[in-house]
């Protein structure tokens, strides 16, 4: 691996419209903590950067809801968020924030360089204006009906329900979300960064200069650059964000995710005068810590970004994860089903290293992965209390209880000693290379094989036993047990910070380097430690049966929530309803659209004909899963094209209102082509 001479490492900025969650922790501050932890044990030169991502429509939307200004909500959250990270001790060199004056400043000269380059387009577009509210409807400002899978929500840059990126005018029905009425057409200049003419560059130095990335990060980047980049808009008609910095751009504000990375470098600059050694040195490696749905924005837009400044250096890897589900549901904001982190320290305070080891053990590092309170409660009990805490706990009592606590000397060592000993030196070994490739719920694996080590030494020695026979011999064996012991506050380091601090302290040895790390010599013979107390305690059934209530009392919220919150249709006449030709029919083959997440194409038997349907259920069900169902399907409807396919008509499912979908079948099978009445 190229060596490096100094690290810049990112976090993607949070949203300051609402609080952090284990899912957060997971896939993106856990990790990149571990990582620069390490880095810092290895005595690099590193910088750990994170704040709030202060503008946005959503920041907007919220503070409109709640009537208060944007910046009410974004102070309220940033204090929130900054804590949570403080009291799980995601150590940050700086935790910055977008709305400050750095901020501005460094995002506008940003913006103006890329301008006198001549790097972006300029455009005058027809976009839709709320001539009620006299504004611009950007992004989430206007919704309508997906053009694809006729979604009555859909946002004006996004459907959420079949995943399609989308132009406002692509909607129909349109409707802004300020006022509900219907907005008009009116001309807008915005400025375009031409990611078109970028994409060649692109594909070298991502598909064939960093092959290394992670499968889940390089796949996304191919298949975005596979279908062909389109110029990108990085202005917006707003009242909250940047200033456009040029004549003329009145009212207009740089789109967030154009303001948002460039958050890395004024952080940076906030936090040290030397700042340029980090961004415009090459012999920096930066890595950007991120989840999934950031992919596109720190892979492909941002590196355009800076290439086209030409001053700055680039991210040398990006490692996404995939997300994090509670109790096999997926984390929602709106739907309260998440895990609090403010929430957590209060039921379990002091148990941050508890949390932190269980998401990273179950790390969404490859695929999306579920956080079960049952599954925590288990880790905490079965592994670190039984295994690194009761190792660590005997090795300190029995040192205290044999010698009043001095390190013994190692005598003549056995073969299993000698074993043990060779032992210790591999799994730093197996460690590094797991973290230097962000495999952390492998290195978080090896850390604990060190305890498991120790502990299986100590059951298998017995020195409680041998104590009464050869006292000579217990002191080897304690020597090594200790030389274990302080290895793993090294090893343990960057991934529980808290409770190694403790061991440290009762080891008498402050000051870890991962250079020590399979050193077997560490606690010199006559060196003191102290008493210890105990570095984990059992998770009880009643705390967990707590945590599940509390989620299940969600849920029956939610379900409250949702039967009341779908309104009824206006009514339709009998003749009108007599006009859908509702039908059963038999799935005969299924397979995903390519490069779409949420689309299946299906090959239908619907007793008069074989056809073609597309429908967006691809995140609801597995195409091999519903070969030979029966369902139902409207099958008159008009033919429409989705993504060049022709579909022919539609599937008829159950939707609740947050887009979960059932299939609607036949209570018994059925002949296909039978009417549905
Ligand atoms: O997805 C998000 O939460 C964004 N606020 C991340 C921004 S990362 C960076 F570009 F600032
Ligand atoms: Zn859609």
């Amino acid at each position: 691996m190229k060596k490096f001479k100094r690290y810049l490492v990112t976090s993607a900025l949070p949203y300051a419209n609402g609080p952090i969650h284990i899912g957060h922790l997971a896939g993106v501050y856990i990790p990149s903590d571990i990582y620069t932890r390490y880095l810092r044990l290895k005595e690099e030169d590193v910088i750990s950067i994170c704040g709030s991502d202060e503008h946005g429509v959503p920041i907007t939307l919220k503070a409109r809801k709640e009537g208060v200004s944007p910046q009410q909500i974004v102070d309220r959250y940033h204090e929130l968020n900054k804590k949570a990270f403080k009291d799980f001790g995601i150590a940050f060199d700086i935790y910055s924030r977008t709305s400050n004056k750095i901020h501005y400043e460094t995002a506008s000269d940003f913006f103006l360089k890329l301008y006198q380059k001549g790097e972006f387009t300029e455009k005058t577009a027809q976009q839709y204006y709320d001539e009620e509210a006299a504004c611009f409807l950007a992004d989430r400002y206007i919704m309508g009906t997906c053009p694809h899978c006729g979604n009555e929500n859909a946002y004006g840059d996004q459907c959420e329900k079949c995943g399609t990126s989308l132009s406002a005018t692509d909607l129909i029905n349109p409707r802004s979300t300020i006022s509900g009425v219907k907005p008009v057409l009116k001309e807008t200049l915005h400025w375009y960064l031409p990611l078109d003419k970028y994409e060649p560059w692109l594909k070298k130095w991502i598909l064939e200069d960093h092959k290394e990335w992670k499968v889940n990060v390089y796949g996304q980047c191919k298949s975005w650059l596979d279908q062909g980049l389109q110029p990108r808009a990085v202005s917006r008609d707003l009242d909250w964000g940047v200033p456009v910095p040029v004549k003329g751009a009145a009212g207009k504000v740089l789109y967030v995710w154009f303001d948002a990375p460039i958050g890395y470098i004024s952080a940076t600059k906030e936090l040290t005068p030397d700042w340029e050694k980090y961004w415009k040195d090459p012999e920096t490696r930066m890595v950007h810590f991120i989840g999934k749905d950031n992919i596109v924005f720190h892979c492909i837009i941002f590196p355009s970004m800076l290439n086209a400044e030409g001053s700055f250096i680039l991210p040398d890897n990006v490692p996404a994860n995939e997300f994090l589900n509670l109790e096999n549901d997926k984390i929602s904001t709106s739907r309260n089903w998440a895990v609090w982190l403010h929430e957590y320290m209060e039921d379990f305070p002091d148990r941050q290293d508890v949390l932190r080891y269980a998401l990273c053990a179950n790390a969404p590092e490859t695929k999306d992965n579920d956080f079960t309170w049952k599954d925590f409660q288990a880790r905490n009990n079965n592994e670190l209390v039984a295994i690194l805490g009761n190792f660590v706990n005997r090795t300190l009592v029995l040192t205290n209880n044999y010698w009043n606590g001095k390190v013994p000397g190692r005598g003549v060592t056995d073969k299993y000693d000698n074993e043990v000993l060779a032992e210790i030196g591999n799994i730093k070994s197996n460690i590094e290379s797991n973290l230097d490739n962000f495999r952390f719920r492998e290195a978080l694996k090896e850390a604990m094989n060190l305890a498991r080590l120790g502990n299986k030494y100590l059951a298998d020695t017995e020195p409680w036993k041998v104590i009464k026979t050869d006292p000579e011999r217990v002191k080897t064996l304690l020597n090594i047990a200790l030389q274990i012991t302080t290895n793993l506050t090294i090893a343990f380091e960057p991934f529980l910070p808290f409770s190694m601090d403790k061991l440290r302290s009762w080891l008498n040895y402050p000051e870890p380097k991962w250079a020590d790390a399979g050193n077997t010599d560490l606690l010199k013979p006559g060196h003191q430690i102290n008493k210890p107390e105990l570095l984990f305690d059992k998770i009880e059934d009643e705390a967990i049966s707590k945590q599940i209530e509390k989620l299940m009392n969600t849920k029956k919220a939610n379900e409250t929530e949702t039967t009341k919150v779908v309104p009824l249709k206006p009514v339709i006449s009998f003749d009108d309803f007599t006009k859908i030709d509702i039908r059963t029919a038999t799935i005969l083959e299924a397979e995903k659209v390519p490069k779409t997440t949420k689309l299946l194409k299906l090959k239908i038997d619907t007793g008069n004909d074989i056809r073609i349907i597309v429908s967006g259920i691809a995140e609801h069900y597995a195409p091999e899963d519903i070969i030979g169902r029966q369902i139902s399907i409207i099958a008159n409807l008009e033919p429409r094209k989705i993504k060049g396919i022709e579909s022919n008509g539609m599937i008829l499912m159950a939707e609740d209102k947050d887009g979960k979908l059932v299939m609607v079948s036949p209570e018994k099978k059925t002949a296909n082509g039978s009417t549905i009445k």
